[in-house]
């Protein structure tokens, strides 16, 4: 059955271009679409120009950070050592399931760029380390990997080049927290999936204790026609007047929005348009009301800050956010912004490994909070009791998870604080006693 994509004349579908194209899932398929040629040409090329070429592109980590692709290559040096490479297929982030799609259409197009990228960084060993309820996508990866084999496109000689690539597929057990490039080494060491403190970065001490380069689904999947066609040729998608915003990004809707879905656009793109143009807008007779535009660990955006955004890494920094994994979840003038932010706490806190006790009590106690407040139980201490709890667990543990909870709850509050407050003025039995935290 077709799937319609691009969806849209204003998408620039460069991995999204096979999506929905069943023949491009097979071997034989990706190499009738140019597949393979760009690790052909990397395995017979220098790794240091490989890294260059992938550091002028200006291609960034598309997992949510942004880091650029090619400076975290060049810290891996031919320095004689075990070298490895992890791909973070992971991908768990509330509304984002781009990599998921990739994984689904073109699995050749993730193991080529693995492949390249193990090499560009002199490793011969290479893990894909994918989400463990991802069914069909691990189906799919695996039996790429497993026809890459067959046709000696991995193992001891990659593609007659006399290098060794090899590549595992590793599946995870649905801990949201294995996506945390540390958690997921201590993960596939056999380890629980505690994240680990940094420094030192992975590429100094990473699996194994090894240099280790650990790149998402989505980045991994464009190296390869990076090196097919050139820094240059990549760089013409995007800002011209903005080197941080090169390239084209995934970005997946989901929520209160007429068509969901995943869209490739170029960076640079406005949100409005985005919005409204390729997603078709609200519902029939509703209007938007908030978006989180980076998957749930951003600050909320207004209706009016979102349509105002433009989507790139300082765009979504200059309308009070991030552009994170490019994930926008959209909520119209039907939904109760407290009980949507009470449901994103409560992921978190089920979700968080509790090694640190900022976020394992922090997580714990701000969704206990919500969920009264959104029950009609809330005082008007709590609010204050919510902004002292989220400072507390922000920047000071040793992931970001902690912080990604606290996110919602502050940027909840300061830009819905009304909807809090009718829910607390609701409450029959409110007393508000000084310093208490509930009223009883
Ligand atoms: P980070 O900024 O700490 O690191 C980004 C990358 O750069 C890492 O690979 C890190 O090792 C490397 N790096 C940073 N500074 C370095 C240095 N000085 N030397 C060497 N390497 C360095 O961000 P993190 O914690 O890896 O990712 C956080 C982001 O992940 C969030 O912004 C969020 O958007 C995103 N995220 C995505 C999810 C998904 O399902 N796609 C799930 C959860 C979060």
């Amino acid at each position: 059955m077709g799937y319609p994509h691009p969806s849209h004349p204003r998408e620039t579908p460069i991995l999204s271009k096979y999506f929905g194209d069943a023949e491009a899932r097979t071997l034989e398929g990706w190499r009738a679409r140019g597949g393979y040629e760009a690790l052909q040409k990397a395995l017979f090329t220098d790794p240091q120009e490989l890294q260059t070429i992938v550091k002028d592109s200006g291609l960034r980590g598309r997992g949510g950070a942004g880091f650029p692709t090619g400076m975290k290559w060049s810290f891996m040096k031919p320095d004689g050592k075990t070298h490895y490479l992890c791909c973070n297929a992971d991908e768990s982030e509330p509304g984002t399931f781009k990599d998921r799609e990739i994984m689904r259409w073109t699995p050749h197009g993730l193991v080529e760029g693995v492949a390249l990228a193990a090499h560009a960084i002199y490793a011969q060993t290479a893990y894909i380390y994918i989400r463990g309820e991802f069914t069909e996508p691990y189906a799919r990866v695996t039996a790429a990997v497993e026809e890459a084999y067959a046709a000696g496109i991995l193992g001891a000689n990659a593609m007659g080049s006399g290098k060794q690539v090899d590549v595992h597929v590793h599946r995870g057990a649905g801990a949201y927290i294995c996506g945390e490039e540390t958690a997921l080494m201590n993960s596939l060491e056999g380890r629980r999936g505690n994240p680990r403190i940094k420094p030192p970065f992975p590429a100094v001490a990473g699996l194994f204790g090894k240099p280790t380069t650990i790149n998402n689904v989505e980045t991994l999947t464009t190296v390869p026609y990076i090196i097919k066609n050139g820094a240059e040729w990549y760089k013409q998608f995007g800002r011209p007047d903005n080197p941080k915003s090169i390239g084209t990004k995934l970005f997946s809707v989901c929520g209160n929005i007429t068509r969901p879905g995943n869209y490739e656009v170029a960076l640079g793109f406005p949100f409005k348009d985005f919005l409204y143009d390729l997603c078709g807008g609200p519902l029939p007779g509703r209007e938007i009301k908030a978006v989180i535009p980076g998957g749930s660990s951003v600050p909320i955006l207004t209706r009016e800050e979102a349509e105002g955004a433009i989507m790139d890494y300082e765009g979504m920094v200059a309308a009070g956010t991030m552009l994170g994994s490019g994930g926008a979840i959209v909520f119209d003038d039907r939904q109760c912004m407290v009980r949507q932010i009470a449901r994103l706490t409560r992921f978190y806190a089920h979700e968080s490994c509790a090694q640190c006790s900022q976020c394992r009590e922090g997580t714990a106690w701000i969704t206990r909070i919500m969920e009264r407040i959104r029950d009609g139980e809330g005082t008007a201490e709590d609010l204050d009791t919510l902004v002292s709890i989220a400072d507390g667990m922000s920047g000071k543990t040793i992931c970001v998870l902690s912080d990604s909870c606290a996110t919602p709850v502050m940027s909840g509050l300061k830009k819905f604080r009304h909807e809090f407050e009718a829910k607390i003025a609701a409450n029959p039995a409110m007393v508000t006693v000084p310093g208490a935290l509930r009223a009883s």
